[in-house]
């Protein structure tokens, strides 16, 4: 099933949407970009995802020529886009990346030679996860690929520049894994490639802290709503190997996949090697909340 692009407005198919060489988005890795949910074609807490569209697009200068208000219409139209067509009949719930570049410019590093953004929005149907993965949980490994470093590309941007995300999660492929968790450099653990980390000791739900240099999830800080709702306290905590290691549960979370068990660390088993009750029962819980927001939307996840 083909994407329907919107590139400056111009909304049409993959094979239509261009966008020039010189946009320093292609040159440099420069821009910002959000992963958000439609279910039953409404964006999920869409609100959130564009106030951190903004807060990433501050902290690399780069202006939002548009209002949320601009932006939600756009993101609207496309998806009325994809689901107009034929072929995309019954499609339910959709993939939607929106991509804010430095723009088209000279060969330089200066903005100045980019007047204007660049606004791209992708909309597909959403891979739909096995539900073998959330039912058996996942294996992941804890990757040499080391976080970047906050004072060099501060993981807190959802940026476009993406290498370091890619190499760790190649690794974890390369290992037979699912993700591949990442240090920060001072060897704690940070998130993963796509995802951010939670682990469960002694009914308590802790996660690395944003100074540990990740991204501010929104799916993390949703799924700590929910924890509080079904009675499990939540911890920011730094976080290290053995505390995975030892963890009597551990999850992953992030928009598109929702929250999915981790039953192992490279070859060692969390708990008994099966998802774990606290889990399970966030797991419902997060359904269920996208269920009542959403108007009655069955959830599948994808990427
Ligand atoms: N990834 N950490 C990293 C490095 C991520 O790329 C993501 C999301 C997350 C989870 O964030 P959220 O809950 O806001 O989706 C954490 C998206 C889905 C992606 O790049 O496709």
């Amino acid at each position: 099933m083909a994407a329907v692009v919107n590139v400056n407005g111009r909304i049409g198919s993959e094979r239509e949407a261009l966008i020039s060489v010189l946009d320093h988005g292609f040159l440099y890795g420069e821009g910002v970009y959000e992963v958000v949910c439609a279910y039953g074609g409404r964006p999920f807490l869409f609100d959130r995802h564009m106030r951190r569209m903004r807060t990433s697009a501050q902290m690399i200068a780069l202006t939002v020529p548009y209002s949320d208000a601009e932006l939600t219409a756009q993101v609207e139209a496309t998806i009325a886009a994809f689901c107009e067509r034929p072929e995309n009949a019954g499609v339910g719930n959709l993939y939607v990346r929106l991509l804010l570049t430095r723009g088209v410019g000279e060969i330089t590093y200066d903005p100045a030679s980019c007047p204007r953004p660049s606004l791209v929005i992708i909309v597909k149907a959403l891979g739909a996860f096995s539900s073998e993965l959330y039912d058996g949980g996942v294996k992941v490994v804890i990757v040499s690929v080391v976080r970047n470093h906050p004072c060099s590309i501060n993981p807190l941007i959802k940026s476009n520049n993406l290498l370091n995300n890619a190499l760790a999660f190649q690794e974890a492929l390369r290992r037979g894994a699912f993700e591949g968790v990442m240090r920060n450099y001072r060897g704690e653990l940070a998130e993963l490639s796509t995802s951010n980390l939670f682990v469960v000791k002694d009914d308590r739900a802790l996660t690395p802290p944003l100074d540990a240099g990740l991204l501010s999830g929104i799916t993390r800080g949703f799924v700590c709503e929910i924890c509080e709702a079904v009675g499990l306290s939540v911890e920011q905590r730094v976080l290290h190997d053995e505390d995975l290691f030892g963890a009597d549960e551990s999850f992953l979370t992030s928009t598109t996949k929702e929250v999915v068990p981790i039953v192992q660390v490279d070859e060692r088993a969390i708990g008994n090697g099966k998802p774990g009750p606290w889990t399970k029962r966030l797991l419902e819980a997060y359904r269920r909340r996208v269920k009542e927001l959403t108007g009655g939307t069955e959830v599948a996840g994808g990427d």
